[in-house]
């Protein structure tokens, strides 16, 4: 029997469809039904707290544009922690609090998000650090925001549920594709922004006006974007690296000249943007056998950093904070190029030397290879189509069956015996069994041979 606190949520809850029926149609239609459900929840959540609570950010922006978008990021007029527990109460949902910044992050057994925030003031001490936050009205939180088009509020509330709050003119540059700043200390405050503007721009097929760029352009020749902390410029980067056509914003940055001032420098030319398709390409063709384990930005960061050498790598990435294992990687695949440029040129005869050979790069190389054509891309699809599913059908177990005592050789008959595998001298279990077992034979023959010489 359903408790009485969860007939009352039902009750509740479809109070407010009736309530807000016919309002939330103009605005929400784009919003799935789970979304919608949610979003009444969330409303009556705070009527019953007398807050007010507004759906803001990019998932306005982008129902607008009719774009899906499951971010939920919800602003409340009050106190967003103590509506945060609240909420989390009636969604049975796991809470996380940031006293600091006045926030509370909620997640959902069935895996989504929501971000509450306090309807805030953000008061920046130094250009480029993390805002210190106070109370303030839906307003001036908005006014806070980085361009017009994310300035945009959904609200929740009875009287005016599922209207836009529009107080910058975000509807009006969603509709001219324009990127705009509020206010013009937009950038000084916080530079990153110059990173969001142009992935938006490329994103959404926008362009900053005039102004805006401007401001851009001043803020990158005053230093600005260099004072950033190297966290934010990371996740900066990787969120522009995971896009989906991410060289025209990497060269957007370059002309604006926001690489040069994190240290990198990309050429001009078309080689650059061309290296990045191509590899992109076999990333997509690869993924097929390697899922998800080919990292786009990881392989996009070592192609623009591919002039530099193994120790500047090292620098540039422990300044961004880059993690050790991904460093790596990147290093790897910069430092490995020219070798495998080499080794790989024409189609290898021989399986094992190839999965040898092959088997110690980082994948993003391997995708990289591919992206070459000819001989290399033969080689490579060898290597994901055949060679890395090729596995022994018998282990040390069976050698301990045949009555050997587990010693190094063991090792050294299981990697010759795999070896026979891929140039296809054996196949199958039996094969393998007695291939197995011949090595055996010698080995620890010549091993008796060698120790009754010494005797
Ligand atoms: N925001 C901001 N300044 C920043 C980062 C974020 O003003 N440097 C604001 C914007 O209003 C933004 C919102 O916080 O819409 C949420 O930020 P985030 O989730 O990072 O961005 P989205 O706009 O949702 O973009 P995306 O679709 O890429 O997630």
């Amino acid at each position: 029997m359903k408790s009485f606190t969860s007939l009352m949520n039902i009750i509740e809850t479809r109070k407010n469809i009736r309530f807000y029926g016919k309002k939330c149609e103009s605005s929400m239609d784009f919003f799935t039904k789970e979304l919608k459900d949610l979003l009444r929840v969330i409303s009556a959540v705070s009527r019953n707290m007398k807050v007010s609570a507004y759906l803001v950010g990019g998932i306005v922006r982008d129902a607008l544009l009719k774009i899906p978008n499951c971010d939920i990021d919800i602003v409340v007029d009050g106190n967003g922690v103590r509506f945060g527990e609240r909420l989390a109460r009636r969604l049975d949902a796991r809470i996380e609090i940031h006293k600091k910044f006045m926030t509370a992050a909620l997640a959902l057994k069935e895996g989504q998000q929501i971000d509450i925030a306090t309807s805030r003031v953000e008061f920046y001490y130094k250009p480029a650090q993390l805002p210190s936050v106070e109370s303030g009205s839906i307003k001036q939180d908005l006014s806070r925001r980085d361009f017009t088009i994310n300035s945009l509020a959904l609200s929740l509330n009875r009287k005016d549920y599922g209207e836009i709050l529009d107080f910058f003119g975000g509807r009006e540059d969603l509709k001219n594709k324009k990127i705009k700043v509020l206010h013009k200390m937009s950038f000084i405050e916080d530079p990153t922004r110059i990173f969001r503007a142009v992935r938006f721009e490329k994103r959404l097929g926008f362009r900053m006006d005039k102004h805006t760029e401007a401001l851009a352009r001043s803020a990158v020749e005053m230093g600005i974007v260099s004072r950033v902390s190297g966290v934010r410029i990371r996740d900066e980067l990787i969120h522009i690296m995971s896009e989906e056509k991410p060289f025209n914003a990497i060269k957007r940055l370059q002309d604006l000249g926001a690489l040069s001032k994190i240290g990198i420098m990309v050429r001009n030319g078309k080689d650059y943007k061309e290296d990045m398709e191509k590899a992109l390409n076999s990333l997509c063709k690869l993924d097929q056998y390697d899922r998800g384990k080919i990292l786009k930005w990881r392989l996009l960061m070592a192609i623009m950093l591919k002039d530099k050498t193994a120790r500047s790598i090292e620098l540039w990435c422990l300044k961004l904070k880059i993690r050790k294992k991904d460093m790596f990687l990147i290093k790897d695949t910069v430092t490995n190029m020219p070798k495998v440029k080499k080794a790989l040129k024409d189609e290898f005869s021989n399986e094992y030397s190839l999965y040898n050979e092959l088997r110690q790069y980082p994948v993003e190389l391997l995708a990289i290879c591919h992206s070459w054509s000819g001989g290399y891309a033969k080689n490579i699809k060898k290597y994901y189509k055949r060679l890395v599913h090729v596995k022994l059908e018998i282990s040390g177990e069976d050698l301990k069956d045949m009555g050997y005592s587990p010693s190094p050789v063991f090792k050294k008959v299981l990697q010759r015996v795999y070896r026979m595998k891929f140039n296809k001298k054996v196949s199958g279990r039996e094969e393998e069994l007695i291939a197995a077992g011949i090595l055996m034979n010698s080995y620890t023959h010549n091993s008796t041979q060698v120790r009754s010489r010494a005797r």
